[in-house]
């Protein structure tokens, strides 16, 4: 590495605190947000709470989306390590890639073209279904995120789990 080692960790500093707003926020959502939403008695107020605090977050992690790929993919070139996607015991920097391009995908593409619409739809028509599999679909997401965190932080410091 040729570059001032502070610059590599800035990333690495970056890189982490993005992930823990954005993961830690999913979290919330996924365990505190929407169990207390399908507790709710009326229709209009689940899908008025939900769009309101899911909305915000929703901006929140478009900006540390961004701010945990930037610095990733910075830290990958500096480090040079683009042959690690030819390895399968770098498999968590390719959980970390995979679980950044979903996400990407579902913020900036899906949800403002086609899941907002589809998710009013049916949470209008049978609120409850449609709240148990957004729950479901979240908690997916959830412990995708801890997997590759883990193995993140495993792999990082040279523990690799498979031989
Ligand atoms: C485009 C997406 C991403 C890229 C290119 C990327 C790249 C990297 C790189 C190169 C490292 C340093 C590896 C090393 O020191 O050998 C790293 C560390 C790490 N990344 Fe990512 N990452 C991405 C997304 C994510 C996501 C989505 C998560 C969490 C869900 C994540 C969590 C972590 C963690 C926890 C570490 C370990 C830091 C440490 O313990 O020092 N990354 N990432």
């Amino acid at each position: 590495m040729n570059i001032p080692l502070e610059y590599f960790t800035l990333a690495r500093v970056i890189h982490i605190l993005a992930v823990i707003l954005w993961i830690g926020g999913v979290s919330m959502v996924t365990t505190v947000l929407i169990p207390a939403i399908r507790r709710m008695k009326s229709k209009e107020e689940q899908i008025k709470t939900f769009e309101k605090i899911e909305g915000k977050f929703a901006a929140q992690a478009k900006v540390t989306t961004l701010l945990a790929g930037l610095s990733g993919f910075y830290m990958l070139y500096e480090l040079d390590g683009w042959a690690r996607y030819l390895d399968y015991r770098y498999w968590w920097i390719h959980a970390m890639t995979g679980v950044w391009v979903l996400f990407t995908l579902i913020l900036y593409v899906l949800e403002p073209l086609l899941l907002h619409r589809v998710f009013r739809k049916y949470a209008e028509k049978n609120p409850e279904k449609t709240f148990a599999i957004m729950h479901r679909l979240h908690w997916v997401l959830l412990l995708l995120s801890l997997i590759t965190t883990a193995g993140a932080v495993a792999g990082s410091h040279g523990w690799f789990w498979l031989k």
